[in-house]
């Protein structure tokens, strides 16, 4: 069988773990997954099953995430199982920032019409301003690290599905 391929772009680190942990753990459910920068790819032909992911700067996917997209968006279009989006204010922030966060998902997935799309805390590396708190309406006691490895698992059972029925 073919392999699967999870594509990221990550700034601080973060995507690039959870790519890691979606790799490890199709893996492990027997379907052995290419991890790579999505930089590194050339040609996406060869893999059974594609899983992008990149993380939110500025309430948008990141620019190269976003170019990407839109210059493979044919290759792409109809042959993404997963699009993992990264953040940090998603879940925990105020309302309006999630609907233009939702914007910038929805228009990926205009482009390339994901079987199966969701959202995943992340981390940021220090504490925010009180005035940033304030804004984005999240607590000064909200830990730095958001990353919940039981809802990557949950995720990925549910990818490891799709890609199992659709070979
Ligand atoms: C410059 C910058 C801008 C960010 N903007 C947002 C944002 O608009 N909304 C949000 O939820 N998270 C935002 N974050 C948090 C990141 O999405 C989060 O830290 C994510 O885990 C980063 O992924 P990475 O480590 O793969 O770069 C921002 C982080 C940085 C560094």
């Amino acid at each position: 069988m073919k392999k699967a391929l999870v594509g990221y772009f990550s700034k601080t680190g973060s995507t690039k773990e959870i790519a890691v942990i979606i790799g490890a753990n199709l893996a492990k459910k027997g379907t052995e997954a290419d991890v790579l920068e999505l930089e590194k790819i050339t040609n996406t032909d060869n893999y059974s099953a594609i899983i992008l992911g990149a993380p939110i700067n500025g309430m948008r996917h990141i620019p190269e995430f976003i170019k990407f997209v839109e210059e493979n968006r044919n290759a792409l279009d109809g042959k993404v199982a997963g699009l993992f989006t990264v953040a940090y204010i998603y879940h925990d922030g105020r309302k309006i920032w999630r609907g233009m966060m939702n914007k910038s998902i929805a228009k990926i997935q205009k482009l390339i019409n994901p079987a199966n799309s969701t959202v995943f805390a992340g981390r940021i590396d220090k504490k925010m301003p009180a005035f940033a708190n304030l804004l984005f309406g999240i607590g000064s006691d909200l830990p730095l690290d958001l990353i919940n490895h039981a809802e990557i698992d949950k995720w990925c059972e549910e990818i490891g599905k799709l890609i199992k029925s659709a070979n």
